[in-house]
């Protein structure tokens, strides 16, 4: 089947998934996507074999600081898993078949679910900086505006033409979330969410941020909506979770401005919240 606009071929994918399965003896169900400043929650692997991307045939390399480029398999919970140790975003200039590239290699290394994580900005009262999101929806605005990780030919080997997206987040996997939340003592700072993606790299103006938070949104960032798309395409269960590292600006007269140090330092100062939680949820997964 020919391939249509930028989208990696099959057997690209295949090449490098058994390239990965050739480098390790972990044979991962599970694969987590950590955000930006939240590399840190590879270090709840045991038995890890790490690998650059740098040496992995057909692997973006990453840009952003806050991410560093590395694929980390492991043990944890009593599951084998990968963690990406930073991802790719279309602001960067990848095409979006390139983002969610290491998603499909996932898939045909048997990866079964997904965990994303990110950083985002808050909308409205109901999440305050340091927050944790279970989010359990998404809007895709890249894909009002014709950017879809899905576009072009399907190659059913994926998934089918006409994936649904009413069930993206996996409910029994928010539940997990929120009762992990409660052992933990976490009921406090974690709450379910809406996230919306755009593109980026720029930052909302007031007036994009009050659409926003009209349409119901919880919280904005510039990533995850396509890697899940594709996760969701080929089958795999999706948890997602995002850190609110600060405040969406929706008054004229704020002087708060947002910037990429803030989020990196109270993606820091949660990072252990957020390994607790992510690790509970794990060893609940069946
Ligand atoms: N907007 C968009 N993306 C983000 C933000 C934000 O406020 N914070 C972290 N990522």
């Amino acid at each position: 089947m020919a391939a249509v606009g930028c989208s990696v071929p099959y057997d690209d994918c295949k090449e490098t998934a058994d390239w990965l399965l050739a480098q390790t003896s972990t044979r991962p169900c599970l694969a987590v996507i950590c955000g930006s400043g939240l590399g840190g929650l590879a270090e709840l692997l045991s038995n890890k074999t790490e690998i650059p991307y740098m040496k992995i045939p057909g692997f973006p390399q990453s840009t952003v600081p806050g991410h560093e480029g590395k694929l980390v398999f492991g043990e944890l919970g009593g599951k084998q898993c990968v963690f990406m140790k930073g991802r790719f975003h279309f602001y960067e200039g990848y095409c979006i078949n390139k983002v969610v590239f290491p998603v499909r290699v996932f898939h045909l290394m048997g990866v079964q679910a997904l965990i994303v994580t990110n950083a985002a900005g808050g909308l409205g009262d109901k999440f305050q900086v340091g927050d944790l999101m279970v989010i359990k929806d998404h809007i895709n605005i890249p894909g009002f505006a014709g950017i879809n990780p899905l576009l072009g030919t399907n190659d059913e080997r994926f998934g089918p033409r006409f994936p649904c997206m009413s069930d993206a987040y996996d409910r029994n996997y928010c539940r997990l979330a929120l009762d992990s939340a409660l052992e933990l003592g976490y009921q406090d700072f974690v709450r379910e969410g809406v996230y919306c993606m755009l593109t980026g790299p720029t930052y909302e103006t007031v007036s994009e941020s009050r659409m926003l938070k009209a349409l119901g949104v919880d919280a904005v960032g510039m990533s995850t909506v396509p890697e899940v798309i594709v996760a969701r395409h080929s089958g795999m269960r999706v948890f997602g979770i995002s850190l609110i590292t600060n405040q969406v600006v929706v008054d004229y007269d704020s002087r708060v401005k947002a910037e990429h140090q803030e989020v990196l330092q109270v993606a820091h100062d949660r990072a252990q919240a957020l390994q607790g939680l992510v690790a509970k949820v794990v060893e609940k997964m069946e």
